[in-house]
């Protein structure tokens, strides 16, 4: 299916849904609408960022809302309501009252955007994501999560740091679950095209996975209230917009897994092309077994999460 100039709504206008909100805009959508429980607060933020249009050069619309209604024929509906962590919490720890929201949530997007693709940033993502696809009934290619391309953005931060390279030259891949759990591979990171195993030592490696692993954690304890949501919201964006422009980028996602890598039913991190269809392929990687186990112990940690937690 071939997408129109473009509609995305934004469920939940806290920190991360106005920072995608705020980068879409800027990409030049046709119309963003922000939706959230607080009416003034959705209409607050959209009205500061279609003010800005002038200033940063964009002329897309930008409402604020509370009601559904307003969000249909949205091509692409970003779902960033919930609970943000706080420190000493892991993400797992917000699943009760998360999945509370995305049930209420998906049955709004159902109803009134019955035809879009989902892009999930609630936590815990991958349990999120597979909840939402559970409570809308949409295929499993139009629920898919992001978490990947902010993972793996981290790790090339560290890596650009390390090396003193610019960000831009580095190509890093982090897949798995988004937790502690998630898998960095350095085989597959480059810089200039050249894995960063022939680059670094092996300890230097292991420390920037590790920093990567925790780099969540890392910047909701010197928050001290909330999440990260500079990096994460313009994440979302970037999925939005390579679905609504059809421009099939191929990034790590949450996706539904049929039997790749071994796995089924479960969403989990793996690199897709993202298009108009939502998750048009899911690109499987030659993983050496080690890496391979690693991907399988971060998908069995969600399984056992949806079942003994959200009862799936
Ligand atoms: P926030 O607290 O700033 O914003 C959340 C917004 O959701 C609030 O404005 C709230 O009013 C709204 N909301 C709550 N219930 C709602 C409902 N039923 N319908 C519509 N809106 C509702 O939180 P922030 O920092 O924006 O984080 C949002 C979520 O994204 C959290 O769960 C956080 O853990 C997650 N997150 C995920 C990341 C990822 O990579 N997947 C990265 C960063 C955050
Ligand atoms: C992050 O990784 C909290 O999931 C959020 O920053």
């Amino acid at each position: 299916m071939t997408r129109g100039a473009g509609k995305v709504a934004v469920i939940g206008a806290g920190n991360v849904g106005a920072t995608c909100a705020f980068v879409l805009a800027q990409k030049n959508i046709g119309e963003v609408v922000l939706l959230d429980i607080y009416e003034g607060f959705a209409k607050g933020k959209a009205l500061d960022m279609s003010q800005g249009g002038q200033i940063l050069n964009y002329d897309g619309k930008i409402s604020g809302t509370k009601d559904y209604e307003d969000i249909e024929g949205a091509d692409v509906v970003v779902v960033t309501s919930g609970f943000p962590r706080k420190p000493g919490m892991t993400r797992e720890d917000l699943v009760g009252k998360n999945a509370d929201i995305i049930s209420q949530v998906g049955q709004g997007i159902r109803e009134h955007a019955p035809d879009s693709v989902i892009v999930m940033v609630t936590n815990p993502l991958d349990l999120m994501t597979y909840h939402m696809q559970k409570v809308t009934g949409f295929p499993p290619e139009r629920v898919v999560g992001q978490a990947g391309i902010l993972d793996s953005a981290r790790m090339t931060h560290f890596i650009s740091q390390t090396l003193g390279v610019s960000n831009e030259d580095v190509q890093a891949m982090v897949l798995g679950g988004h937790g502690d759990t998630m898998v960095p591979l350095p085989r597959y990171t480059t810089v200039a095209g050249v894995p960063i195993t022939q680059l670094m030592d092996e300890k230097t490696i292991q420390a920037i996975c590790e920093r990567t692993a925790g780099g969540g954690g890392e910047i909701v304890k010197m928050l001290e209230k909330g999440s990260a949501f500079y990096a994460p919201g313009s994440a979302a964006a970037i999925m939005a917009e390579s679905i609504l422009k059809d421009r099939k980028r191929s990034l790590p996602c949450s996706a539904y897994l049929t039997g790749q890598y071994g796995l089924e039913d479960i969403y989990i991190g793996v690199p897709v092309i993202l298009g108009s269809n939502g998750v048009e392929c899911i690109i499987e990687l030659d993983l050496e077994d080690p890496e391979l186990e690693s991907l399988q112990g971060s998908a069995a940690f969600y399984k056992e999460q949806l079942s003994s937690i959200l009862g799936y």
